[in-house]
């Protein structure tokens, strides 16, 4: 007996993503129909010539995106730090030191406390339209507490990061060479079979660039891929490094200079901006524009944490991305979507095309315009996952 298909019309506005030649930006396809059978999409095109299916659902005109790909997010933690932000927001900087809280919170959770957490997040991520999340650990900073950390990140999420470098912990205070060599000695051995990414936070008062290297090669020679927080909060070295290794993506890039740009523009690795983090930190944005016209692979993705972006709505870093970072809306939900996906080297989402993953987003509005012209506004209707309806309202 063949697989049960599933038919979605009176799509109003499909965006698929598809760079194929003759369609739209965003490849997108007006009055259409998807089909999906076995977590697939197997067709796409005109809904009045839309193939019979098993069971229908009719999007009743509105927009359909493919889900939102994030890149970039850090759920596996305990406790929360809002009287951080407070003081933030009365005027003191933000400052990579923030982490250490989360660090002993973390480490005093129970792994059902930290499953717990994740769980939580994603399905909110999920609520809000996003169907693909890579989680990384680094609020352990111990052999055991990363292990456990990039195991929950596994479990609960689809790609799981080892950020063996996120600040070096209180009984490392002043010997961050030390907490490296146990990094490249002890954790990325005993943790690499167990995530898929390797990252580092590149930074003043995180590691330098000579330890950032020697974290990221380690985790390469473990068969992790790289990826790098660089740049975040000064022009240091984390770019060029992460290109130098063949990075995947290098996130954050608020302070880029020319010598940045040009390496970057010359690579295929993806520039992930975090706007969010910004915007909750009162720092600096990205230079988006200057990126997207030096022909640079723009993700955007929304990078929550307890510290800097305690969010998980990627619509809300669409509309961030267009209002502050002069980016078009077409530039943005492909960042969202399709530039997630590169900045994760997956070629199964992010689009909807034949042979891609059914992950899918129903607007409750008839373009994908009004994920930016709408902000704050709860605007995802129904949200599909290997071709399976998630919990809440489908279109009506
Ligand atoms: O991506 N920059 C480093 N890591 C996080 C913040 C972590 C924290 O403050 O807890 C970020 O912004
Ligand atoms: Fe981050």
């Amino acid at each position: 007996m063949s697989a049960r298909t599933l038919l979605i019309d009176h799509i109003g506005e499909l965006v698929t993503n598809d760079p194929a030649p003759g369609v739209e930006r965003l490849g997108i396809l007006r009055d259409a129909a998807v089909v999906i059978e076995e977590g697939r999409v197997v067709w796409v095109g005109p809904a009045a010539q839309a193939p019979a299916a098993d069971e229908r659902l009719d999007a009743a005109g509105a927009a359909v995106l493919p889900g939102f790909v994030e890149s970039h997010s850090h759920l596996v933690f305990a406790g929360e730090r809002a009287e951080e932000f407070a003081a933030r927001m009365a005027g003191h900087p933000y400052a990579a030191g923030g982490i250490k809280t989360t660090i002993a919170a973390t480490r005093a959770a129970s792994d059902e406390e930290l499953a717990n957490g994740v769980d939580r997040l994603v399905r909110e991520y999920r609520r809000q339209g996003t169907t693909t999340i890579e989680c990384k650990s680094g609020y352990g900073q111990t052999v055991l507490d990363e292990g456990r950390s990039v195991r929950v990140a596994g479990g609960h999420a689809d790609e799981a990061t080892l950020l063996a470098a996120h600040v070096p912990p209180p009984e490392y205070a002043g010997r961050a060479d030390d907490y490296v060599a146990m990094v490249i000695e002890e954790m990325i051995p005993a943790c690499a079979p167990h995530a898929s990414w390797i990252d580092a936070f590149c930074e003043v008062g995180a590691f330098d660039g000579d330890q950032t290297r020697a974290v990221l090669e380690a985790g390469r020679r473990a068969g992790l891929g790289v990826r790098v927080h660089a740049n975040q909060l000064t022009a240091g070295p984390g770019v060029r490094l992460g290109v130098e290794l063949g990075a995947a993506s290098v996130d954050h890039c608020c302070h880029l200079t020319d010598a940045d740009l040009d390496v970057l523009a010359s690579s295929d690795t993806v520039a992930t901006l975090l706007p969010a983090a910004d915007f909750c930190t009162r720092n600096a944005y990205p230079d988006a524009r200057r990126l997207l016209d030096a022909g640079v692979t723009v993700a955007l993705g929304a990078d929550c944490n307890p510290g800097t972006s305690y969010t998980t709505s990627l619509p809300f870093v669409i509309a961030l991305a267009v209002r502050d970072l002069h980016m078009t809306p077409a530039e943005a939900v492909w960042a969202a979507t399709a530039g997630g996906a590169r900045a994760l080297r997956r070629t199964d989402v992010g689009v909807l095309t034949p042979g891609a993953r059914a992950d899918l987003v129903v607007l409750d509005a008839p373009s994908y315009l009004h994920l930016a012209y709408r902000p704050g506004v709860p605007l995802v209707r129904a949200v599909l996952k290997d071709g399976r309806l998630l919990g809440g309202s489908a279109p009506e």
